[in-house]
């Protein structure tokens, strides 16, 4: 019998970073990577099968939206294939912080309809399995069914069924903040998948840094372990400084940083000199997000908001697992 279900999953930012893919097809990642799950960004989602709907419909922070409802029902067809029937459902799914910003929507996106979807199509799958399914969406989704600290393995096999997340710590492990500096409202001049092709086709540096990543991930198991920030610090910014020089060495470069950018780096650094712990990291796009000690939060706070041009500042602390639920 099919169901109502809702599930709600927390968006997460990498720490160590996954930037290129070893299988294009699978979206099989070729390094691993380490992120932090976030407390107060989520996304909501509910899924209903319904035998009247001869399409998928997708209400997105209550709007229809094309591109991405072609890109849920494409995602609906795997769970359709696995569980070999063919109804179509309506998906409403909300998120509480800006959509498409910056801020790592897909991942909470797609982690909350994987999750969502397969309990509503009453098809139990172990953790591996919904970590390959939420891969289909995106490359971080997987990090998203976890709260707290979450590794996700580059694996080996060709399937990709090694390829998962697990947990290394929940969120009561080391409560870190977070200072998310929105710089742009503007889309990113080039998506993750495209940019991370065009890394692996023609940066001089990708080798290096795939080489790399496996110390990184070594050096971040233990400053968490261990809850040593500047540790932590060194090795998430060399993370992220060395994904972004592969991308911008790519031909055409992907370049994701404007000037508020390496304003925001450089106060970060000077926050550091100074004593604070504070470090930044980079998605696939400009906005910085700092992490810090929880007692630092408030002095970083009133330093950026210093900087110009700055559009939106949030805080956030460390999330937990997904919800799920099932209504009838
Ligand atoms: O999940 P994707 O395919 O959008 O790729 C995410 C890539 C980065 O955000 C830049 C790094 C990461 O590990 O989250």
């Amino acid at each position: 019998m099919f169901t109502k279900a809702y599930a709600k999953a927390h968006t997460n930012i990498a720490l160590i970073k996954y930037w290129g893919k070893r299988d294009q097809e699978r979206n099989l990642p070729a390094v691993g990577s380490i992120s932090m799950t976030l407390a107060d960004l989520w996304t909501e989602t509910t899924v209903e099968f319904n035998p009247q709907l001869n399409t998928d419909r997708l209400l997105l922070n209550d709007l229809q939206d094309d591109q991405a409802e072609i890109r849920a029902s494409q995602f609906l067809d795997l769970i359709r294939q696995h569980a070999k029937f063919s109804l179509h459902a309506q998906i409403n799914s909300k998120n509480n912080f800006p959509t498409s910003a910056g801020l790592a929507s897909s991942a909470s996106g797609f982690a909350a309809l994987a999750l969502a979807a397969t309990q509503a199509a009453n098809i139990p799958m172990s953790s591996a399995e919904l970590s390959a399914l939420a891969r289909q969406g995106s490359g971080s989704a997987p990090r998203s069914l976890f709260g707290g600290f979450v590794e996700m393995l580059k694996g080996e096999r060709q399937d990709g069924q090694d390829s998962v997340a697990h947990q290394l710590y929940d969120e009561h492990h080391w409560p870190l903040n977070v200072v998310i500096a929105i710089v742009t409202k503007e889309a990113k001049p080039i998506s993750s998948r495209a940019a991370m092709r065009l890394t692996t086709e023609s940066s001089p540096y990708y080798s290096e840094w795939v080489r790399s990543s496996e110390r990184d991930l070594e050096i971040a198991r233990q400053a968490i372990t261990n809850k040593d920030f500047s540790l932590l610090a060194e090795v998430a910014e060399t993370s992220c400084l060395k994904m972004h020089a592969a991308a911008m060495t790519a031909n055409p470069p992907c370049l994701y940083w404007n000037a508020i950018t390496l304003n925001l780096i450089k106060e970060t650094w000077d926050l550091r000199k100074k004593g604070i712990a504070a470090f930044f990291t980079i998605d696939a796009g400009p906005q910085v997000k700092i992490f810090c000690e929880p007692s630092a939060t408030k002095c970083i706070q009133e330093r950026i908001s210093q900087i110009e041009n700055i559009y939106r500042i949030q805080v956030t602390g460390i999330g937990p697992n997904p919800i799920i639920k099932k209504s009838v």
